[in-house]
């Protein structure tokens, strides 16, 4: 008999195909989330399990799907699954590394040059028609060239982000749990300094750090208030990084100049009052939405849950603990 998968939402019809190949799927393709409860039902008797950082994966669901055997997330990140939980419950835990890092490195800078120059705002007013003629003083922004660029966290995103920075000069500040090595900072034209020094001397912070408990509002009040009034704030990590109360107010009373953000606290609800502001750019979680990376990472899901379905190691396998201990 072959094991029973569910897939919770819309993945690419390819990847679908290839864990069809292997596996009975019972697959969402109306893509709208499962409610807890229908998740629960939906996993019942399922061996294994793609989803999405939409789904939350914590040990209620897993100890009422006993026969759960792996969990596939669709995304690098994976706050949204309990890992530990799985690991004591022998479910083997995925995600899609590697894949979507120049996407999203591409996309971190789509957020600091539409930001620093006002471009949403400046298309709105195009289309509104009240555009008449050219004038010195209209939709002056800020430069990003020759800049101080602020990078939080140096993972594979971050140095992405560093390495393109080099075309526009930008004097590239870094800080991280750990520094890189010296050849890496040399490549980069990196210089590894402590978060309160970046803060207070960059002109733009770009955040690329994990969602732990310890990064958890990693930017609150103390921090903003450290920034520039003219710096930017971009996050294309994930949303509780920021305190978004926080940023509302900082944003509101010109403690920085703007934000570009790409992801929520409480996706996909924002926090009050930010829709409002006109110094932030405000992006649907949208960093890895290319169709080639979005097609890699739906592959990869499959491939994950398949290989773990059928006797051979997932090879982006989270908690390699499970296989030893089988
Ligand atoms: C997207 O946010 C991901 O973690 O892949």
């Amino acid at each position: 008999m072959k094991p029973k998968v569910l897939v919770t939402r819309q993945i690419f019809p390819e990847a679908l195909a290839l864990v069809s190949k292997h596996c009975e799927v019972d697959s969402n393709q109306r893509d709208v989330p499962f409610s807890p409860p229908q998740l629960l039902k939906k996993l019942q008797r399922k061996d294994g399990l793609i989803c999405l950082l939409t789904d939350t994966i914590d040990d209620k669901v897993l100890a009422k799907s006993p026969q759960l055997k792996i969990v596939s997330n669709v995304a690098v990140g994976y706050n949204n699954i309990d890992v530990n939980a799985a690991t004591k419950r022998g479910v083997m835990v995925t995600n899609t590394p590697g894949v979507l890092d120049d996407t999203t490195a591409d996309f971190t800078w789509c957020l600091i040059l539409a930001t620093a120059r006002g471009l949403v705002e400046a298309d709105k007013y195009f289309r509104s028609g009240k555009w008449k003629y050219w004038g010195v003083m209209q939709f002056l922004g800020h430069d990003v060239h020759h800049k101080t660029l602020g990078i939080c966290g140096l993972g594979r995103i971050g140095k992405g982000v560093a390495k393109r920075a080099r075309g526009f000069d930008m004097r590239i500040l870094y800080t991280d749990a750990q520094r890189a090595n010296p050849i890496i900072e040399q490549e980069l034209r990196a210089t590894f300094v402590d978060k309160k020094t970046l803060l207070q001397e960059s002109d733009i912070v770009t955040l690329h750090v994990p969602l732990f408990p310890e990064t958890t509002h990693y930017i609150s009040a103390s921090e903003l208030k450290l920034m520039k009034k003219t710096a930017i704030l971009i996050n294309a990590a994930r949303g509780p990084v920021v305190d978004e109360k926080a940023l509302v107010k900082a944003l509101k009373e010109g403690w920085i100049a703007g934000a570009g953000l790409d992801v929520y606290e409480k996706e996909p609800k924002p926090a009050p009052g930010l829709t409002k502001l006109k110094n932030v750019l405000l992006a649907p979680h949208a960093a890895s939405a290319s169709v080639d990376t979005r097609l890699k990472m739906s592959r990869m899901a499959a491939e994950n849950c398949v290989a773990g379905l059928t006797g051979n190691r997932p090879p982006n396998l989270l908690n390699p603990e499970v296989l030893r201990a089988m």
